[in-house]
Order: C-alpha cells, then structure tokens, then sequence
C-alpha cells in the first residue's frame, strides 16, 4: 500500500475532507450558435418531416465516417436493431446471439421480431461479447449474432466475422456507444451485415433521440429503406418489386439531422480530446495496484469513447468493496464513477416474458426467461468490478485528467480508514446502482 504524509494528504471527501479535485468538463448535450441557426432554417423551410435536404447531407457525412456504402435515418436505436434483424427477414423459430452485458434494445428487438436471444456473457478484458461464448451458444436454428460495442471497447471483429462466416450467420453490430470507431480502419457498422447507431440524448452525437442504420449491401439497403417508411420503394432500389414488405413509421425528423449535422462539427475534435484523455488514464491508473485498464487491441484503430471504463480489483483493496470505492471516487472528483449496465438476466428493464404477443407458445415462452442464463463475467463486473465515468468527463485536458489517478492513490492511502468507513454504513444504505 502506498504511505501518506499524514500533514499533508487532504482527507478523501467520503471521511469528511473538502473536495479537493474537480474536473470542469462540460454539461452534455453541448449546444451553441450553430444548432439555433440549424434549428431557424429548417423552420423558415418548412421541410420538418423526413428525407429534406438535412438528412441527404447527414446521411451521406456519417455513413462515410463509418466508411459504410449506405446509411439511412431512422427514430431510434431501437428501431435502428429491430429494423435490421427485419431486414435480414430474422423472426419466428430463430435463435440470435446477443450479448447480456448490453442495454436491454440489444435482446429486446429480437423478441419484438418472435426470435429467440441467447444471452451470451462478457469478455472479462472488454466487457464486449466473448467470442468463445458466441460459438458455444450456435445452435441450428441460429440465424446471426448481434454484438455490441461496449463503451470504450470494441468487439472482437475478426474472431466472430470468422465464426459467423463458419457457420453462415448474420452478423449485427450494435454500435450506439461507438460512433467514429474503427477496427482495422473500417468503420464500425461497416464490418458486419449491419451497423445500428443511437442518437439519443447520453450519446456522443446527439440529437435527443434518433437512429442510424449503415451497410454495405445494396439488397440490404433497399429492404432497410422499405422497411423504416412504410413499405415504400427507394427511388433507385435495385431489388424486384416483389420484395416489397409490410411496415410502419421509422423515420426520423429534419430538426434532428439538422442538429446532427451542427454537432458533427465538433465531433471529431471531442474524440480526439477523450483519446488523448483516456491514454493518460491508461497509463497512469494502470501503475495502481487494484486498477486494470481496460484490453486495448490493435485492430481498434481508432476508437471513440461513450465512457471510460477500468476494472477494481476488491481482493487487492483488502475487501474495499467496488460500491464502496464507486462511491468515494464519485464524492472526491464531484462527478459520476458509475456501475456499468446490470446484466440482462438480473435486469428490471429485460422483461421477455410480460408481453401477451410474445406468449407465441409455452416452450418459447418459457425459453425466453432471463433467468435460464448465468452470467458469471458481466455479473463480477457489475458488482465488484467495473467504474464507469461518462464520455463528457473526458472533455478536459490531460492535466485535469490526472486528478482522476491521483484521487485514487489518495484513497489508497487511507485504505484502513475507508474500510471502516464501509463497515459503518447501515445495510442497503445505498440501494441498487440505476439502470
Ligand atoms: C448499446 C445500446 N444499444 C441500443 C440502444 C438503443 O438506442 P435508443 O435509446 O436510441 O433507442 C442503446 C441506448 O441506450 C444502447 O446503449
């Protein structure tokens, strides 16, 4: 354990001190001239519905950062998931892969189609899918697998590009933390079949709510189209007249691409500002006894960060326990040190079984019980493991940052202290972390 001059180590905020770091990072959404102005000329247009000049200009700037041949607009990243499993014509008596250490849209689209999601537990060096997980869940009725990019990792693309190649299956990538992102120089989205992408107001582009769906496939791209305006044709689509489906409204509006378009503009110098941030992060917190950095692979070449993850250990705090440290890091650096999302087989907002037009059958009924799934890695990590900060905490300079790493080798310092502070706290002091 580190030493500490006992004169002058300021007490950590949680045993009574002052606070003394704070980082100035923005509020979030961030907002200036631009969106007003954005916002005025599609009013004065009077163009307030979908397809306007906003959204051709959005459409073409943010497929292209995703180095995806096509993109389209859509009201959500739910929608944007459910559209694509849709697409790739996934529904009843089909199994898809999904990961359980997600946002609950990840699993829930593909029981709004009548499939099947197999939850499948986390890579314990990025919380993203574990590829060995994903094989050992194929089954013949599997038809793709959805993986998502958790926060600041991505998932391992080339392991499950060959999987999925193996067994001839679909591959969706959830990427609404990871916008800008790249594996291997390619934009996420345009890896697998499919790329699904939110706008909603947490993300790192922002509208207040939106979605975004890339691919590659021209086929894909026509019946994408269909399916997100009502069944309608694409101008131009090259797939026959019979493919035409049945569908509903998932179209976005032009405030929203206008106000995309605005926050574009700062997007990338906002990335390149977190990466930097994050190195330092990196380094330092990994000197730590108790810390580990997140897995950091070749292959993500550029990286765009939701939020900044790293693991405690508790063993190596003599017991401290994650909640306990979640907590003083919050109070002494004024900000969130948060739990990540609670795995979807303990989740409050992953209820397969309380739709009636879900109940298709007793064995698909049964099936779709959270509960049938144990999650050993996503749920060490929810409880004893993971600290997230948000990605506007990053928006500072490297030298604000480092008060981060210094806070925590302040509370090593007063590691006796903090346990007892633990062991004073009247039990369920706290509740659960939210969701
Ligand atoms: C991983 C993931 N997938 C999908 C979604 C759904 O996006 P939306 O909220 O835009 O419907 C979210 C949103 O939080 C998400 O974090």
């Amino acid at each position: 354990m580190l030493s500490r001059d006992e004169q002058t180590t300021p007490t950590p905020v949680v045993l009574g001190g002052q606070v003394e770091s704070s980082i100035d990072s923005p509020d979030w959404p961030i907002w200036d001239q631009p969106e007003r102005d954005a916002l005025a000329r599609v009013l004065e247009s009077g163009w307030w519905a979908f397809e306007g000049p906003a959204e051709a200009e959005f459409e073409q700037r943010f497929a292209e950062l995703q180095t995806a041949r096509h993109g389209l607009c859509v009201a959500n990243g739910t929608v944007a998931l459910q559209l694509a499993l849709e697409a790739l014509d996934i529904g009843v008596g089909d199994e898809v892969i999904v990961p359980g250490f997600t946002w609950q849209a990840t699993a829930a689209t593909v029981v709004d189609v009548n499939a099947m999601p197999v939850l499948v537990d986390a890579d314990p060096e990025t919380y993203c899918p574990d590829p060995g997980g994903i094989e050992g869940a194929i089954t013949p009725r599997t038809k793709a697998i959805i993986v998502v990019h958790l926060y600041d990792s991505l998932s391992d693309m080339d392991r499950i590009l060959e999987i999925a190649a193996r067994h001839h299956l679909h591959v969706v990538e959830d990427c609404a933390h990871s916008h800008g992102s790249q594996w291997n120089g390619r934009g996420v989205g345009s890896v697998g079949d499919i790329g699904t992408f939110s706008f909603q107001s947490s993300k790192t582009l922002t509208a207040g709510e939106g979605g975004f769906v890339t691919t590659n496939d021209e086929v894909l791209f026509d019946r994408l189209y269909s399916l997100r305006n009502c069944g309608r044709r694409r101008k131009g689509a090259i797939t026959p007249a019979t493919h035409d489906v049945q569908s509903g409204n998932y179209r976005m509006t032009e405030w929203q691409s206008a106000i995309l378009l605005a926050q574009l503009e700062r997007f990338e110098e906002q990335m390149k500002t977190k990466e930097q941030n994050a190195a330092v992060l990196d380094s330092t917190l990994g000197r730590i006894p108790g810390i580990k950095p997140m897995r950091r692979d070749r292959q993500v070449t550029r990286r765009n960060l939701y939020g900044y993850v790293f693991r405690y250990v508790e063993e190596e705090w003599q017991g401290l326990s994650c909640r306990a440290f979640r907590k003083a890091m919050s109070d002494e650096m004024g900000f969130e040190f948060g739990a990540p999302y609670r795995p979807l087989n303990m989740s409050s907002l992953y209820r397969p079984q309380t739709k009636k037009r879900h109940h298709l059958s007793e064995q698909y009924w049964d099936a779709l019980d959270p509960g049938n799934y144990a999650l050993p890695v996503a749920e060490h990590a929810y409880r004893h493991e993971a600290v997230r900060v948000l990605h506007q905490n990053l928006l500072t300079n490297p030298r604000e940052i480092s008060q981060i790493p210094k806070a925590v080798q302040r509370l090593r310092g007063f590691l006796p202290e903090l346990l007892d502070w633990e062991r004073s706290l009247p039990e369920g002091e706290w509740g659960a972390p939210p969701e």
